[in-house]
C-alpha cells in the first residue's frame, strides 16, 4: 500500500483517545497507601465507560522511586509497590478484551542510579557498562556547565570519588544519563522495547526523548545561553546523531509491529517538530510540544485567551499537511488543566471543567486526557514545603533558599505550578481518603472530594464526567472531529475561541467561552442554520444570527445543507 504523504491519511494511532493513568494516584486494592496494577483492574470498566480508546499509564518498572518511578532499576520488572508481572498481564488483557490500547512509557534517556548498568559502570574506569553512561574524568577539570532539572544546585555533572570522576544527569542525581551513542546501549534499549511489545503493549510515549542525543564533548555553550526552557531544549538535546538513532530503533523495532511512538517533547522549532514525525521519515508517529501548557508560565505572566489561541492555532497551522501532534491541556507534569486554563472556583469549576474537555476532544491532533480531569479536579495548592512529595519541589525549594530568592513568592508559584497538584489521589466517592485506598495515601487527597467524586457525578446526567462521555462519543462517531480540518473563525474575539472543523461536505463549528461573563459571537452566514451537537449548558440562546453564550458555555454544532 503507498503511503501517503498527506497529514490527513487514515492511520489507526490518529483515531485514539488516550487517557493517561497515573498509576500511584489511581487506586489502591491492598490498603498501603499506593496505587497499585491491580486498582486499575479493578476499575477497568469504569474506564471502558469513558469512552476513551487508548491508555497511557505512567512507569510501573521496578525502581527506587526518586522521582515516582521516572528512575528505572530493572526494566522487566514490575515496581514491587505496584504489583508483579501476572498482574501486569491480567491488566493488559482487561484492556485488550475491552478494544483499550496501551501504551507504555519508555524512559531511556536515563535510568536510576540502582539500575545494574549503573552499578557496573560507577566500579571501574574499565568495567564493561563504563561507555553505557557519560562520565568525565576529574583529571581533564570540571567538566562544562549542563544544567539538570532536579538538582538541588542545578548542576548536571556530579562527582564520584570512588572513580574520580563527574557522571551525567540532566534530571536528579539518581537519574544518570544514558549514552545512546554506544551501540550496546541502544541494542539492549531494542530488546527491551521488544520484550513489552510482545507482552502486547500498543504504543511508547518516550520519556524526555529529545534529551538522548547530545554532543558528547560536551562543549562550553554559547555566550548568552540562559537555563530557560527553549535553550535547554536547544542546548542540551536534539544532537547531531538523534535522527540516526531514531531512525534505528524505528527499523530495529516501531517498523516490525503495529505500535506508534509519541516523543516527549518536539524541540525547539516547528522544523525540529516535523524532522521528528512527517511520514516520509520513517522515525516516529507522533510528538507533544510543550508550547500549549508552557501559556504564561508564572504567576506574573498570566495567559490570555489571545496567547492560547495562538500557540494551538500556529501548531495546528504547521501541522496541517504534514505530521501529527497530540493535543493535552495536562498531565502529572503541570497543574490541573481546570485551575491553569479555567476556573476552579466553586461557581465556574463545572462549567469551565466541560468546556476545556470539549476543547480537548474537538480539537485536530490525538487528545490525551489526564485522569481526574474528566471529573474536573482542581489543584490542591499546598502551602507548606513539607507537604510536597515530588522531587523537583523539594530540590527545587533548596536551590532557591540557596540562592537567596524572595522565598514568599518563590512558595505562591510551587503552590500553583507544581506537578504534586495532579498527582493526589483519584476521587472515587465520598468516603474516607475519597474511595483511593483504606489506608492515608502517599500523598493528601484533595478536600473537595466530598462534592468532587465519581459516585456522585455517575448519578447527576448534567456532571462533568457524563458531558465528558458525550464528548468522546461525539469524536468517535464523526471522523470530522478526526481529520476535519481546522479553522480559526473570528480570531480576535477576547472571549470566545471559535474554530471549524471541516470534512468533504460536513462543516462543524466548535465555540468555547473563556469568561465568566455572558458573551456573543456573530456566527458565520454558512453556519446560521445548525444542529447542536454538544452543549454544556441546557440552552443555547440564538438572536438574529448571533450566539449569546453563557459563562464558560461549549457548543459543537453542525451545518445543516
Ligand atoms: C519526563 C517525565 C517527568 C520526569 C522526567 C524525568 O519529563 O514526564 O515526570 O520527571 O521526564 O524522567
Amino acid at each position: 500500500m503507498a503511503i501517503s504523504k498527506n497529514s490527513s491519511s487514515k492511520k489507526w494511532w490518529k483515531e485514539q483517545i488516550i487517557y493517561q493513568i497515573y498509576p500511584r494516584s489511581f487506586f489502591d486494592s491492598d490498603g498501603d497507601g499506593i496505587g497499585d496494577l491491580k486498582g486499575i483492574i479493578e476499575k477497568l470498566d469504569y474506564i471502558k465507560s469513558l469512552g476513551v480508546t487508548a491508555v497511557w499509564v505512567n512507569p510501573f518498572y521496578a525502581s527506587p522511586n526518586d522521582d515516582n518511578g521516572y528512575d528505572i532499576s530493572d526494566y522487566r520488572k514490575i515496581m514491587d509497590e505496584f504489583g508483579n508481572m501476572d498482574d501486569f498481564d491480567e491488566m493488559i488483557k482487561g484492556f485488550h478484551d475491552r478494544d483499550i490500547k496501551f501504551v507504555m512509557d519508555l524512559v531511556v534517556n536515563h535510568t536510576s542510579d540502582e539500575h545494574e548498568w549503573f552499578k557496573q559502570s560507577r566500579s571501574s574506569r574499565y568495567n564493561l557498562y563504563r561507555d553505557y553512561y557519560h562520565w568525565w574524568p576529574a583529571e581533564k577539570g570540571k567538566p562544562n556547565h549542563r544544567f539538570s532539572y532536579f538538582d538541588e544546585k542545578g548542576d548536571a555533572w556530579k562527582y564520584d570519588a570512588h572513580t574520580d570522576a563527574y557522571y551525567l544527569h540532566y534530571f536528579s542525581a539518581k537519574q544518570p544519563d544514558l549514552n545512546w551513542e554506544n551501540p550496546e546501549v541502544r541494542r539492549e534499549i531494542y530488546d527491551i522495547m521488544h520484550f513489552w511489545v510482545r507482552k502486547g503493549v500498543d504504543g511508547f510515549r518516550l520519556d524526555a526523548f529529545q534529551f538522548i542525543s547530545k554532543d558528547t564533548s560536551f562543549p562550553p555553550f554559547p555566550k548568552g545561553y540562559q537555563n530557560n526552557v527553549v535553550d535547554v531544549i536547544k542546548h542540551h538535546g536534539m544532537g547531531p546523531t538523534l535522527h540516526d538513532h531514531i531512525r534505528e530503533m524505528n527499523k530495529e523495532v516501531l517498523s516490525k509491529y503495529e505500535v506508534f511512538a509519541v516523543s516527549e517533547g518536539a524541540g525547539s522549532s516547528f522544523e525540529d517538530a516535523h524532522s521528528l514525525v512527517d511520514e516520509d521519515r520513517n522515525e516516529l508517529q507522533m510528538v507533544y510540544h510543550f508550547e500549549g501548557v508552557e501559556v504564561g508560565n508564572g504567576l506574573d505572566d498570566p495567559h490570555t485567551l489571545a496567547d492560547f489561541k495562538q500557540v494551538h492555532s500556529k501548531w495546528e497551522e504547521s501541522f496541517k499537511d504534514k505530521g501529527w501532534i497530540s493535543i493535552f491541556l495536562a498531565n502529572h507534569d503541570v497543574p490541573r488543566m481546570v485551575s491553569r486554563f479555567g476556573n476552579d472556583s466553586d461557581e465556574f469549576r463545572v462549567a469551565s471543567s466541560k468546556m476545556l474537555n470539549t476543547f480537548l476532544l474537538t480539537m485536530r491532533g490525538t487528545p490525551y486526557c489526564y485522569f481526574g480531569d474528566e471529573l474536573g479536579m482542581k489543584n490542591i495548592y499546598f502551602q507548606h514545603i513539607n507537604e510536597y512529595q515530588d522531587i523537583a519541589a523539594k530540590n527545587g525549594y533548596k536551590k532557591a533558599l540557596s540562592e537567596g530568592r524572595d522565598m514568599k513568592k518563590f512558595m505562591q508559584n510551587l503552590s500553583f505550578y507544581s506537578r504534586d497538584n495532579s498527582r493526589t489521589p483519584m476521587q472515587w466517592d465520598n468516603s474516607e481518603h475519597a474511595g483511593f485506598s483504606s489506608d492515608s495515601p502517599w500523598i493528601a487527597v484533595n478536600q473537595d472530594y466530598k462534592e468532587v467524586n465519581v459516585a456522585a457525578q455517575e448519578t447527576c446526567p448534567d456532571s462533568v464526567l457524563n458531558h465528558f462521555r458525550k464528548l468522546t462519543s461525539l469524536r468517535t462517531n464523526n471522523p470530522v472531529l478526526i481529520y476535519g480540518t481546522y479553522q480559526q473563525v473570528d480570531k480576535d474575539n477576547p472571549e470566545v475561541y471559535a474554530y471549524s472543523r471541516t470534512l468533504d461536505n460536513q462543516v462543524w463549528l466548535v465555540l468555547l467561552s473563556f469568561v465568566e461573563t455572558d458573551s456573543t459571537f456573530q456566527l458565520p452566514d454558512n453556519m446560521q442554520s445548525f444542529e447542536i451537537q454538544g452543549n454544556n449548558y441546557s440552552e443555547l440562546h440564538i438572536n438574529d444570527g448571533r450566539a449569546k453564550l453563557k459563562a464558560y458555555q461549549a457548543v459543537v454544532l453542525s451545518q445543516k445543507s
